[in-house]
Parts: C-alpha cells; structure tokens; sequence
C-alpha cells in the first residue's frame, strides 16, 4: 500500500472514532413534576426569574434531619441557609426547635423582632461594631438579648472588644467560644488562648461564658475513607477544651452550656457514638442546593429551585463572528437547539428538562442566558426552565419572595431577609 493511502485511511479512521465517540443525545422533556410545577406557576401568574421551595419536601427533610438526630442533641437551624423569616417559621414548628445559628447583622435584628422566643448563636465573629449596630437597632419587646443572644468570640482581642462594649452599653453579653478543631478558618488553637480568654470572660461583669462552637465540614472533604478517622480526630480536640474549660471554671461551668458542631455535610456522622457536643446545626440540607450532593446527605430530597421563562427557541445554534455553531451541534446533537432565559448565570446548575448545556463559546449573560439543547426538547417561549442553586444562602436572596409550592400549586408567597432593618 501506498504511504498516502495510509496516511488517508488513518486519518477516515480517526475522524470515524471520533464520530463515534462524539457525545450521545440525552435531552428529554420536563418529567411530570416539573410540567405541574409549570402548571402551577403559570396559575400565580409569575412570569420572572423565581425561587421555589416545594413545602412538602421540605418538611420530608426536616422529618429525615430529626430521625437521625433522634433526640441525642438539640437541632439549631442554620438561618443563613433559609433567609427568610417564614421558611425559618415552617422549620421551628416542623422541627420544634428555637435554636437558630445567624451570619450577619441585619438579619439577627430581623429574628429578634419576629422570634421573641429564639436562642440565638452566632455563627461566625463579628466586628464589635456589627454588635454594637444590633443593640442600636434593636427595638426592645420579647427578646432578651442579655439571655437569648450569643456573641461569637475567637481571640483575647476580640473577647477586650466585646468587654468594652459590654461595659460602655451596660448590658450583659453572652459570650461563646470558637474552637478549631481541624477547619483551621480561625478560632481557639492552644490551651494557653483558651485560658487567656476564659480569663478575660471571667473577669469582666459583663461577659458570661456560655459554650463552644467548633464546626468540622473539613470531615467530609478528606480522601475518602478518612471521614471517620478525621471526625474522632476533630471531637478529641473538641472534648480536650471542654476539659481544660471546666477543669479552669470548676463550679462556674455553665448548666446550660451550648456545645455546637456540625452542618449539614457531617450531621449524620454523629448517628451513633458518644460525642462531646449537645447539639448540631444544620440547615442547607432543608433545601438540598447541588454542593450538598453528598454521599452523607443521600436520604435528602432536593427542594428548590430557581424557575424561569424561556424568551425565546431557535431551531439551530448560531454564534456571531467566526459561527461554530454549526460545527458544536453537529458534534454534539444536545446543542441542536437554542434557547434563551430570563436572566441566568445564577449560582445554579440546568435541572428541568433534562440535558440542558451553557454555551462557553457564545457566553454567559444575567440578563438573557444561552442554553443548548437536543431535538428531544420542546421548550416554547413563556414555558419554564428550572435549576438548582449550588447553594441557598447568598442565590436565595436574589428573586424576591420565595414562592411555595404546594398540593400542585403555589400556595403562599415569603419574603426574604432584607439588607435593611424593616
Ligand atoms: C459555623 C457553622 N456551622 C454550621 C454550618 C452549616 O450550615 P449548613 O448546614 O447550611 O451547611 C455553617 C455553614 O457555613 C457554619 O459556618
């Protein structure tokens, strides 16, 4: 055979494999949960980008989240995943619990006007002057920020800050404790800083001690096989500053001590076991974001999502310029067709119908975003596309009042936390 010959027939031959191996269609209509959630959707007249909770699922998660839980630990709600005050509602009553963990300001002015029952841990530390913007803002009524408000502290500096204010403003400031017990994010690395700031608590008549906090999602992202070995590791630490804390305080060890651990990736690590905590907090669980696909939280459902409207279809893929839009369809047969969505380039990833692509070439937009695909997808302009949020916390935020979904209709409308005390 000629050198040619080969040369060509090689190149055939690669260019057939490649053909073959090219990617397979998947696309596929909407299932018929998300063709009713279309129903119900259009029934309440939304027809912009939206956040939906479907409440049955929802409330499946709580009852999952507490069957593990199984009365071993108090649950706190983590509030920063479910900002907003209703949804924060609907998980207190399922759930029974009045323990919520907040991340920022506004919000914790927000829940003490709402909850005058809560118990209210922070979950990170706060500048002094975020604190002292909470008890400017703070309207009085049912909560006692005194009792019921538990200031997060992780070094002597901060504990001196907190001091002083608690003394300018004289009020009694319930002071926690942050441990690091493997996450290495800040918080009480030596015996000696303990000690320091137990101290410091202890000297000042305006800060009382009231626990610990030391959060452990790092357990889960170790090699796999690991989790376990991490975890003990994480809960040696955790019982080694509970015992240096009380051998110090003595007496003075509080009765009702809050010792915290946990979120949503590890909760369920502590099924059976003896561990030195008294409670968990977990809250993105409730709504399962895609970040929370994990092997531990495999019995959660997902319950959100972002819905939106499809502008507009083409029966093609056209991109300007040098258009290889032909070329991608070609060999990808799920980027046949384009459609174009109200908004996009959300925290989110394309859930419904299934088989849905970005486009890298053409690009991202928040106003009127590219998805590709297949001839098996027959979206029409006004019918609705849906994503899952990667996360809650921050995307949440982002549309408005959530809608709840329901009984095959939209049944209640929640405003989120806002920026702003109300
Ligand atoms: C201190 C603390 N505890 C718990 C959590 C768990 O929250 P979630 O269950 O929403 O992941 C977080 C999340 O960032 C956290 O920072």
């Amino acid at each position: 055979m000629k050198r040619r010959t080969l040369i060509v027939g090689a190149a055939a031959g690669a260019l057939g494999l490649g053909w073959v191996l090219r990617p397979r269609e998947g696309g596929a209509d909407h299932a018929p949960y998300f063709l009713q959630l279309s129903a119900a959707l259009d029934e309440a007249g939304l027809a912009k980008p939206s956040l939906v909770i479907d409440r049955e699922r929802l409330l499946e998660n709580v009852r999952t989240l507490m069957g593990h839980i199984d009365g071993r630990f108090h649950y706190r709600i983590v509030a920063k995943s479910l900002p907003s005050l209703q949804l924060l509602d609907t998980v207190m009553q399922a759930s029974g619990s009045n323990r919520l963990m907040l991340f920022h300001q506004p919000f914790i002015n927000q829940v003490a006007s709402r909850y005058p029952q809560a118990d209210v841990l922070l979950g990170k530390p706060m500048p002094v002057a975020a604190a002292h913007n909470f008890y400017r803002q703070f309207g009085g009524g049912g909560f006692q920020p005194q009792r019921q408000l538990r200031w997060l502290l992780d070094t002597p500096e901060r504990v001196a800050q907190y001091d002083e204010l608690a003394r300018n403003l004289d009020h009694v400031m319930q002071a926690c404790i942050e441990l690091d017990v493997g996450l290495h994010r800040g918080g009480v690395r030596s015996d000696e800083q303990l000690l320091a700031m137990l101290e410091m608590i202890e000297a000042s008549p305006n800060l009382h001690f009231c626990g610990f906090m030391g959060y452990e999602p790092h357990v889960v992202k170790v090699p796999i096989g690991e989790a376990i070995t991490y975890r003990d590791r994480a809960m040696d630490l955790y019982r080694h500053y509970i015992h240096v804390a009380r051998g110090y305080l003595g007496e003075r060890w509080p009765q009702d001590v809050v010792l915290n651990a946990g979120g949503s990736p590890t909760y369920q690590l502590y099924d059976r076991g003896d561990f030195p905590m008294n409670e968990l907090a977990a809250g993105s669980c409730l709504v399962k974001p895609t970040d929370f696909d994990l092997p531990t939280l495999a019995d959660q459902v997902p319950a959100s999502y972002i819905a939106t409207p499809v502008l507009k279809r083409l029966d093609s893929l056209e991109i300007p310029g040098i258009d290889l839009g032909p070329i991608q369809s070609l060999w990808n047969p799920n980027r046949a067709r384009t459609f174009f969505t109200y908004g996009g380039y959300w925290k989110a990833k394309p859930e419904s119908p299934p088989g849905l692509l970005n486009n890298a070439l053409f690009g991202r937009s928040t106003n009127q975003e590219m998805l590709n695909g297949s001839r098996n997808i027959n979206l029409e302009p006004d019918d609705w596309i849906f994503f899952r949020p990667t996360q809650s916390e921050f995307v949440f935020l982002q549309f408005g009042d959530i809608a709840v979904y329901e009984q095959g209709r939209i049944s209640q409308r929640w405003p989120v936390f806002a920026e702003q005390p109300a």
